[in-house]
């Protein structure tokens, strides 16, 4: 059977149908897969949860897994597989303001490592019955759409971007002093070029983006402030609705993410994930 590849929206994505997750894949499936990658940035394919020997076996089709900073998340046979449990076990863990819960502000995975991973693989093991959906937008798109005005204003400015920030509304996981070492501040330009499609976008990480060098706080945060309002405009995003055992793969130097944290507590919200290596963003 020939695979099928068919947009999700009109932002970003697409649904892949008929890939036999068994099978090694063939040559023109692959180069299909990663055509496809390039051109829509994520892809959703049905599967059923595989373990995590499997789940890494597939994900390394398209690259190479790189070892994630948490080191409580690891599996243990397989540690380049991070198990992401976001269940509310107890009431009090579900917070009434949910701009406090760390993931549901905007963020592309990694960007505090000099080589952030290019491509997120993310399978759900358990879903909640209602919310938890992810939302993507496109930062490729964001930029392309920039009035040619602010795309030249910010064309060379570089972004500090640190493990923490207090632009971000929830404050992120404790670090062992091993993580805290590997998570120096680092710079990233705040436009980058796709190595591979030469397309810009922004690189932008409301979550970890601190402020732009050689700016002011007050004038870096007016910056930021306008860019977040113009990255996260409805136009540019799609919102995946989970079934169980889907597998995402998008790309994280045109794509933002963020998930909608409103589902039942109690309800497990479980995933698996390996991260694909990258280069230092240009
Ligand atoms: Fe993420």
């Amino acid at each position: 059977m020939v695979i099928k590849i068919e947009p999700l929206s009109d932002a970003l994505g697409a649904k892949v149908t008929n890939l036999n997750l068994e099978k090694e894949f063939s040559d023109s499936d692959l180069s299909a897969l990663n055509q496809a990658f390039l051109k829509y940035h994520l892809l959703c394919i049905e599967g059923n949860p595989l373990s995590t020997f499997n789940f890494a076996k597939f994900a390394a089709v398209f690259g190479e897994p790189q070892m994630q900073l948490l080191r409580h998340r690891w599996d243990k046979e397989n540690p380049e597989v991070s198990i992401l449990e976001s269940t509310y076990k107890t009431p009090e863990s579900k917070p009434k303001d949910l701009n406090l819960v760390r993931l549901s502000g905007w963020h592309t995975d990694d960007s505090y490592f000099e080589k952030p991973a290019k491509a997120t693989v993310l399978q759900a093991l358990a879903i909640p019955s209602s919310g938890g959906q992810t939302r993507f937008s496109n930062t490729r798109k964001a930029f392309e759409e920039m009035p040619e005005t602010v795309k030249s204003n910010i064309a060379e400015l570089i972004a500090i971007h640190s493990y923490d920030t207090i632009r971000a509304n929830a404050r992120a996981q404790k670090l062992t002093t091993e993580e805290t070492n590997e998570t120096k501040d680092v710079q990233h330009p705040l436009v980058r070029t796709h190595e591979d499609t030469k397309l810009k976008s922004i690189y932008f990480n409301p979550n970890r983006t601190d402020r732009i060098v050689g700016m002011g706080r007050k004038e870096s945060d007016d910056l930021l402030d306008v860019i977040y309002a113009w990255v996260t405009k409805e136009e540019f995003q799609y919102h995946h609705e989970w079934r169980l055992g889907d597998i995402l793969i998008w790309d994280n130097r045109c794509l933002l993410h963020s998930v909608n944290v409103d589902y039942p507590i109690g309800e497990t919200r479980k995933h698996q994930r390996v991260l694909l290596k990258g280069m230092r963003p240009v």
